[in-house]
């Protein structure tokens, strides 16, 4: 199978390079005593802390994958952003499948170009094809936050989004054509280092989950992006701000300084603890214009006075605002 799997070095530092998509391997055993109280965290909080995955989910179950590309396509659609589903696509950080990719080319998409920062895509990357097929043919709704635990982008119908899509391209003709001959829509290219690797100006539509709180320069992962989007493209980024198992409360990596984030090796967590408005400035500052983000926000956690110096600079809505569903167009 032709399936193209490219890599482009050398590597310039600029996507991060995790040890696997979401990888909380590193979190030490101790959050550091100062900053938490001096709890301990035990085995098993420590199993559960690594169980945890924020806004993401397993890319190789097709339920997720089939939930993150109809979340993204309807709420982009309730947001009149899109009519159709787009010719061309790309996804920044698909994670261990490119079946969000495959959702989308069994909807119409005829180009799907997935870039990540490391190669996580094993077996056989057609796996949650045929399951695809069918959930579409079917007309399966979208899965409810119990079903499947992503509630965001947030949707205010469920309902298969018929008018979106292309029927013929989930028949099992269409469905043939994709295993055959796999490279005529799919790209799939880890790790990235320089943004030349998609045309400037060829992507329609844009989009990660759970992605851009893991990237290490998140400035010149939206100048990349912008440059591939075409005039008027989207771009459709589900963010979560959540501290990922390294504090005992959801914002709490906010009560660490830079230091001790660094010393005690907490970055390992593969978060860059940046904020929604610093991701809407980074947008902005790349030449996307922002046209909309809906915010999750969550009371509970840490308060301003207990934010370390370093981030005395958070604002109270930054503290609250647990993840995004943030949209933009290239202007
Ligand atoms: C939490 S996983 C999410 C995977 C998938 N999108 C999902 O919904 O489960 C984070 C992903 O972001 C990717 N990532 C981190 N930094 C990146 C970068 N600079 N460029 C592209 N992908 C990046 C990781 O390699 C990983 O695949």
């Amino acid at each position: 199978m032709c399936f193209r799997r490219e890599a482009v070095g050398p590597r310039t530092g600029l996507p991060a390079i995790p040890s696997s998509p979401c990888s909380l391997r590193t979190v030490r055993r101790t959050i550091p005593a100062a900053v938490e109280a001096g709890v301990t965290v035990g085995r098993r909080a420590l199993s559960r802390i690594r169980d945890r995955r924020h806004g993401g989910g397993s890319t190789s179950s097709a339920a997720y994958c089939y939930a993150v590309w109809m979340r993204h396509l309807v709420a982009l659609s309730e947001a009149g952003l899109l009519a159709r589903v787009p010719t061309s696509v790309a996804e920044l950080g698909p994670g261990d499948s490119i079946g969000v990719g495959l959702a989308g080319i069994l909807s119409g998409v005829r180009s799907y170009v997935a870039v990540d920062a490391a190669v996580f895509v094993r077996g056989d990357p057609l796996e949650p094809l045929d399951e695809l097929a069918r959930m579409i043919r079917d007309r399966t709704p979208i899965p409810d936050v119990l079903e499947m635990p992503i509630g965001s982008p947030p949707l205010r119908s469920r309902e298969f989004p018929l008018a979106l899509i292309d029927p013929e391209a989930s028949s099992p003709e269409a469905v043939a054509a994709i295993r055959e001959r796999p490279d005529r829509f799919v790209r799939y290219v880890a790790p990235w280092t320089m943004s030349e690797i998609i045309p400037p100006d060829s992507v329609d539509l844009l989009i990660s989950q759970a992605v851009m709180e893991h990237v290490s320069d998140v400035e010149a992962a939206y100048t990349a992006m912008a440059k591939w989007l075409r005039k008027g493209g989207i771009a459709s980024h589900q963010v979560d701000f959540r501290s990922h198992g390294t504090a005992l409360t959801w914002n709490g990596h906010w009560r660490y300084s830079r230091s001790v984030w660094r010393v005690a090796n907490l970055r390992k967590s593969g978060i860059n603890r940046l904020p929604l408005s610093a991701h809407l400035r980074a947008l902005e500052a790349a030449g996307l214009e922002v046209v909309g983000h809906v915010d999750q926000i969550d009371t509970e956690g840490i308060d301003d006075g207990a934010v370390h110096d370093d981030w005395r600079h958070l604002s109270s809505a930054d503290l609250r605002t647990a993840s995004a569903w943030i949209n933009a167009r290239r202007t």
